[in-house]
């Protein structure tokens, strides 16, 4: 085991940049909206995606009925589409998974700082917790560009939330799952499909719950970022209510992150 984040020695440790402080707001057009599992769809829209920078970004989708916007995660983008990955967790999100193509979608986009590649790494493993998945598989290709060796590692609570398998797969990335009921994969966690399965990667981004992110930095003894969930209103840096102390202060974590070094993060 290692040291848990909180016992490393507090230092000035450097946040993952943002590139571009620019967001945009767009009307988007609905090319697809499919589901893959009970709760979760992928939904494919097209529209200008020039304030896009960088993998683990996420846009802000205006619902109907609600003031606040959905904040979600980049699944993959291109010059002129953006596809995301969701859950069906409420009213909002119950509205988008009834889109169909052709509709229309008021998207903010460009919002987040996104992963920064790390150079020395050349075996980075990508984990992803239920939908945290979401934001690896951009990663993944633009990783998979750069000459790396990727895999990818997932975990769901069962068989049938497993919605993100196959997409990895059909890229041809390495990929493994793990269910908490062992009804697919490796039973337990993702730190147990890995152990499991021997992954010995040398870098690790990961995205899900807190608790899970909180176990990674624990069990992993590899440098690492993160992509933080959290509950957010504005989406980008106005309210402060989704602010996070770090080791090198407070921060918004819509707005300074979601991604942040593995080093930077307190564990209370
Ligand atoms: Fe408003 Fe982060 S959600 S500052």
């Amino acid at each position: 085991m290692n040291p848990d984040c909180r016992d490393m020695p507090p230092a000035c440790f450097p946040t993952v940049q943002s590139k571009s402080d620019m967001n945009r707001k767009e009307i988007f057009s609905v090319i697809s909206n499919r589901r893959l599992t009970a709760r979760t769809m992928l939904l494919k829209v097209a529209g200008a995606t020039g304030a896009i920078t960088a993998p683990g970004q996420f846009v802000n989708i205006a619902v109907e009925g609600k003031y606040l916007r959905r904040p979600i995660s980049l699944f993959d983008y291109d010059d002129d589409s953006i596809t995301l990955l969701y859950d069906i967790v409420g009213d909002g999100t119950e509205w988008l998974a009834t889109r169909r193509p052709g509709d229309p979608l008021d998207i903010l986009t460009g919002l987040g700082n996104g992963f920064q590649p790390a150079p020395e790494s050349r075996r980075p493993l990508l984990l992803g917790g239920g939908v945290g998945i979401a934001p690896m598989f951009a990663l993944a290709r633009r990783l998979r560009a750069e000459g790396k060796d990727i895999t990818v590692v997932m975990g769901y609570n069962t068989a049938a939330d497993v919605a993100a398998e196959k997409l990895f797969a059909d890229e041809g990335f390495s990929t493994y799952v793990a269910t908490v009921d062992g009804s697919r994969g490796t039973k337990g966690f993702v730190t147990d499909a890995i152990d499991a399965n021997g992954l010995d990667g040398d870098y690790f981004y990961a995205c899900g719950p807190l608790p899970m992110m909180r176990a990674l930095c624990s069990a992993l003894d590899l440098p690492g970022q993160l992509s933080l969930d959290q509950r957010m209103a504005c989406g980008f840096g106005a309210c402060m209510c989704c602010s996070l102390q770090t080791r090198s202060g407070d921060k918004r974590i819509c707005k300074d992150g979601p991604i942040f070094f593995k080093e930077d993060l307190i564990w209370k």
